[in-house]
């Protein structure tokens, strides 16, 4: 049996021990010839396809990016109305020549999306749900979240020194798309006293108030989580519109950072190199067992997997009824 395997969209640490666990449990346990795809779906356009081995396998667990590039490529996207047919055409082409009976697709919400618009050509496909901002419909988790909110919340840590010695209110930017699961679960972690996130209204007047009222306790400083997609004006950056108008709203000296992609990079937690393992595992024995076009997904502690079709165009977002928020707020942490 041959498959193909590609990574697609942003990149994350845990997507080279993803393609470890597939390729090791393909290779020596079901004797599968496994097919690296180069630079997401472009690498199917391109024909730019080659053999795994053992040794293009080694030193893959603790390493950040993914060894066979990635790219944001969406060969099923429109045109006006219609969808390029020359481009569907070669790529199905190349697979065919390949002899691929199988193509596992590792990404995000876009990836899950042409995954699935590429399973109703009739290829087989399995995908791996991937991202930082954990925000693919169907999973509990997705590799690469632990390992971006680890990051964050090593950075968040670092600010508070830096805000209580000089008095100052520190805005830090994390990133999640338009969901707030980074910002949440690194504010969280890293003891934000705000935390913004776009599944909730903010109002500046509130922030304004939380952060006079720690002064008024004996705490002349303040840490401040802004997820990159919440509401702004004229198309300010989050960390730098929640600091202009803090500074504003208190007069309080205010910094913003914005961590960018710090949080992509790296070498993955334990916690998601196991993911990866345990999720890359899975889609070989979907494999074997012929259960095609479904995604790998951990309901609760489980491995588990879901129809494919089920997931695309869907986005997890933040609960408003999340039981961090709620514990939060009791505990006098202002989400806006
Ligand atoms: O999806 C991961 C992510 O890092 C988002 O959090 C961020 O908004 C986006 O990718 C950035 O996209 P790019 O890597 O194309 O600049």
């Amino acid at each position: 049996m041959k498959i193909g395997i590609l990574t697609s969209g942003g990149d994350c640490p845990g997507i080279n021990a993803t393609i470890r666990g597939v390729c090791k449990t393909a290779i020596n346990n079901y004797g599968i010839e496994v097919y690296g795809i180069h630079s997401g779906f472009r690498g199917l356009l391109d024909n730019e396809i080659e053999l795994l081995t053992d040794k293009s396998l080694s030193g893959l667990l603790n390493m950040g990016g993914t060894i066979l590039g990635t790219s944001r490529e969406k060969p099923f996207k429109k045109k006006g109305s219609t969808v390029d047919e020359d481009k569907v055409n070669t790529m199905l082409s190349n697979i065919e020549k390949a002899n691929l009976e199988c193509i596992v697709c590792i990404g995000g919400n876009g990836t899950q999306k042409t995954a699935a618009k590429l399973a109703e050509t009739g290829v087989n496909v399995i995908s791996i749900p991937k991202t930082i901002d954990n925000n693919v419909w169907g999973t509990d988790v997705s590799f690469g979240f632990d390992s971006a909110v680890t990051i964050a919340t090593d950075a968040i840590d670092r600010l508070h020194s830096t805000a209580s010695s000089h008095q100052r209110v520190m805005v830090i930017e994390v990133m999640g798309h338009k969901a707030g699961w980074i910002a949440l679960y690194s504010g969280m972690a890293g003891g934000g006293d705000i935390i913004l996130i776009p599944e909730l209204e903010y109002d500046i007047h509130n922030i304004g108030n939380t952060i006079m009222n720690r002064l008024k306790r004996g705490k002349p400083y303040s840490i401040v989580v802004v997820a990159e997609g919440i509401k702004t004006e004229n198309n300010m950056k989050a960390a730098q519109y929640i600091a202009n108008e803090i500074e504003y709203e208190t007069g309080f000296e205010t910094r913003e950072t914005v961590l960018g992609y710090i949080q992509r990079g790296g070498s993955p937690t334990a916690f998601d190199r196991n993911l990866a393992t345990r999720m890359g595992g899975h889609a070989t024995e979907l494999i074997i067992n012929k259960q095609f076009n479904r995604m790998v997904s951990l309901n609760g502690s489980d491995i588990s997997s879901i129809p494919l079709h089920e997931v695309a165009g869907k986005l997890r977002l933040v609960p408003q009824d999340n039981d961090l928020i709620i514990q939060g707020r009791k505990m006098g942490i202002c989400f806006g």
